[in-house]
């Protein structure tokens, strides 16, 4: 393992002071949390910091503050209104330019419009918006009113979208008339007509117009956005909520069929948030922040929208896809807006890294100070490559570990409080506040270098309040598995240093991407089609996407394996969940290996693709599958030989 120092000087505290400084925040979690709250704003401040009924917390309970007023308000108050907050790129090369002011002031717009379409507080409010910066507005528009909002990323079908407005019970639905990825026109609001056919709840739909795309306008239900807009600009006051109140519902795969809405409160979120934001990306006044990551994933609900607007900072919002026109599209932007921060996930760095050398060096870097990643474990070949093409070997990269359900960042080097030297490839030590370790099987830390579980031991305050409309599932999922310590679902080791190494998900959760996608979900997909009796979704490692799917299939009596048919099927996937879902192979098998209580191995057909010892088999009801399984898989991949050869 290589160790890198950071090449800079660390404006705060040297590394034994920082250990004592983790240690009080575990030991004094309630005195440490507090003084880090008052760095907000808040209406009324809180009576207790923490009340903990295991395994639900409430942070600040009766602290009362406003998202909106943080992330936007109290920047007007002060020279900042005429910062730049959002600097929009659309993939087509238009562009715009929104100082805190003119934030503010369309912040209040939006707000007024939600409340004239009878949007109260509590209510739930599907945005299916792509990367426009009506996305962040309408978000912080909703947190204005008390309104509670859940996005759903652009790139789902028809159905995930029905089914999440459906499990929220929204009332209005906001989209837009299209989007543009990769110089196409993906026609949104075509999709959202087809989700709305189902839905109920939904009374009326906002559209905002993005690519002038001939659309269907339900007449009562279906609104333009700049049809509702008031010129006066109203300024519509924050509802001061409580700190526990829902700020939004976001939905993520879980190992049942059904995913599952995460709830995140208020108070807690915001300073775990702007606290764990300034920790990792050490945010200057001066700094230009880009997070390529969608708004419509965690990454962007916290590292786009609320952790860097309630610092002031000025972010950049790009539209479209990294390799359009070309692929230096990304070197471009962080060249044409003086990018100083740029985080994105190891998938795009190890795309942009396949293209070469050649296209960052087209463009000036410089501005570039400090690198992130997220989502998915990074090799130290690419942590390497993006440590020297891009950051010139000048910028530490911070490697944040963390999930929808910590809402903020967990572990991850922290530039804004300390030195500790990087190693490529570690998220380093758990932040201040995070109680984290690595245990074996029965719930005992694990030794030094030995793989366990990733757990966190204390409530920390961007923890969710839960799973929504699920207290059970809530419990089951994350908190049965050790009693009293916070399961995340993942493989981690510590070294003899304590540095952690994230390896990779423990649960039947795959990382596609950096996507997270439960194999259960694309299983109830793949059997939704009719000619599939059965199917096992696995994951195989892939060069530049960490993991790529695959997909066993058994398919219905009397049914004839074709490739037309396997067509058919990485539709029916793309159809019901969305392109993320795209199988990269389907193989036919006449038997899946199961346990003798019924269960797909998945292991054994991770083992068959990935060419891996295929292990104790002494669970296994039918060892003929196994077989079975190897044959159907050797037969695809040279009659995929094959015709690579003849292409
Ligand atoms: C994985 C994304 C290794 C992990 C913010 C986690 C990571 C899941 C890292 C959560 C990292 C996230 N190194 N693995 N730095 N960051 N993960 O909910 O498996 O989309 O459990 O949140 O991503 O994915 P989610």
């Amino acid at each position: 393992m290589t160790d890198l120092s950071l090449p800079f000087e660390s404006r705060y505290l040297p590394i034994k002071k920082l250990h004592d400084e983790y240690r009080r925040s575990i030991d004094q979690p309630e005195e440490f949390w507090a003084e880090q709250a008052r760095q907000l704003d808040w209406f009324k401040t809180w009576d207790r910091v923490l009340d903990w009924e295991p395994p639900f917390a409430h942070w600040f309970v009766g602290g009362k503050l406003n998202a909106s007023h943080i992330c936007v308000d109290r920047h007007i108050k002060n020279w900042r209104r005429s910062k730049v907050a959002i600097y929009w790129e659309g993939e087509p090369g238009d562009n715009r330019v929104l100082s805190y002011s003119t934030l503010y002031n369309e912040v209040n717009c939006f707000a007024a419009v939600l409340k004239q379409q009878g949007i109260k507080k509590g209510d739930r409010v599907a945005l299916y918006l792509p990367m426009l910066p009506e996305l962040p507005i309408f978000m912080l528009a909703c947190a204005r009113i008390g309104a509670i909002h859940t996005v759903i990323f652009s790139g789902f079908s028809a159905q995930a979208l029905a089914d999440r407005i459906n499990d929220v019970q929204a009332k209005l639905l906001v989209t837009a008339d299209g989007s543009y990825r990769r110089g196409k026109v993906i026609p949104l609001k075509a999709i959202a007509d087809e989700a709305l056919t189902n839905c109920p709840s939904v009374k009326n739909t906002i559209v905002v117009k993005r690519t002038g795309t001939q659309i269907n306008m339900k007449p009562r239900r279906d609104l333009w956005l700049k049809d509702l807009l008031n010129k006066e600009m109203p300024f519509v006051p924050p509802v001061a909520v409580e700190s526990n109140h829902p700020l939004y519902i976001l939905y993520t795969s879980g190992t049942t069929g059904k995913p599952k809405g995460i709830v995140h409160g208020t108070g807690g979120y915001l300073v775990h948030n702007y606290c764990a934001y300034q920790w990792a990306f050490d945010i200057k006044e001066e700094s230009v922040y880009w997070c390529s990551a969608d708004v419509g994933w965690v990454t962007g609900h916290s590292s786009i929208v609320y952790a860097p607007l309630a610092h002031g900072a000025a972010i950049v919002l790009y539209e479209g896809a990294p390799d359009y026109p070309d692929v230096d599209r990304w070197w471009h932007i962080i060249d044409k807006y003086g990018v100083s921060i740029f985080y994105t996930s190891p998938t795009a760095i190890r795309m942009l890294m396949s293209y070469g050398e050649s296209w960052p060096k087209k463009h000036d870097l410089s501005s570039l100070e400090l690198l992130g990643s997220v989502g998915e474990p990074i090799n130290s070949e690419a942590w390497l490559w993006f440590y020297k093409n891009i950051g010139a070997e000048r910028c530490p990269i911070v490697d944040t570990w963390w999930q929808t359900e910590t809402g903020g960042i967990m572990i991850s080097p922290a530039p804004g409080i300390q030195c500790a030297p990087l190693k490529p490839g570690s998220a380093t030590f758990p932040l201040p506040g995070v109680d984290a370790d690595v245990v074996d099987e029965t719930g005992k830390p694990a030794p030094p270098e030995e793989r366990g579980l990733l757990v966190i031991k204390k409530p920390w305050p961007g923890m969710f309040l839960g799973v929504y409309g699920d207290p059970e599932r809530y419990k089951e999922t994350y908190w049965s598995r050790f009693p009293g310590m916070y399961y995340t679902g993942d493989y981690a080791v510590k070294d003899d240093e304590g540095y952690y190494w994230i390896l990779g998900r423990a649960d039947e959760v795959l990382k596609i991407a950096g996507h997270r996608i439960g194999t259960a979900e694309l299983e109830d997909a793949a059997t939704s089609h009719p000619k599939i009796a059965e199917a096992a979704a696995v994951s195989k490692s892939d060069p530049v996407k960490g993991e790529s799917l695959i997909m066993f299939v058994r398919l219905k009596e009397g049914t004839k394996p074709t490739p037309k048919l396997k067509q058919d099927i990485v539709n029916h996937l793309r159809k019901v969940i969305g392109p993320i879902a795209t199988p990269e192979q389907v193989y036919f098998t006449t038997r899946l290996p199961k346990t003798r209580s019924g269960k797909i191995m998945r292991r054994i057909l991770k083992a068959v693709a990935e060419k891996a010892s295929i292990g104790d088999l002494s669970t296994l009801e039918d060892e003929g599958a196994v077989d079975e399984v190897i044959k159907s898989y050797q037969e695809t991949e040279q009659a995929r030989a094959e015709a690579n050869e003849r292409n």
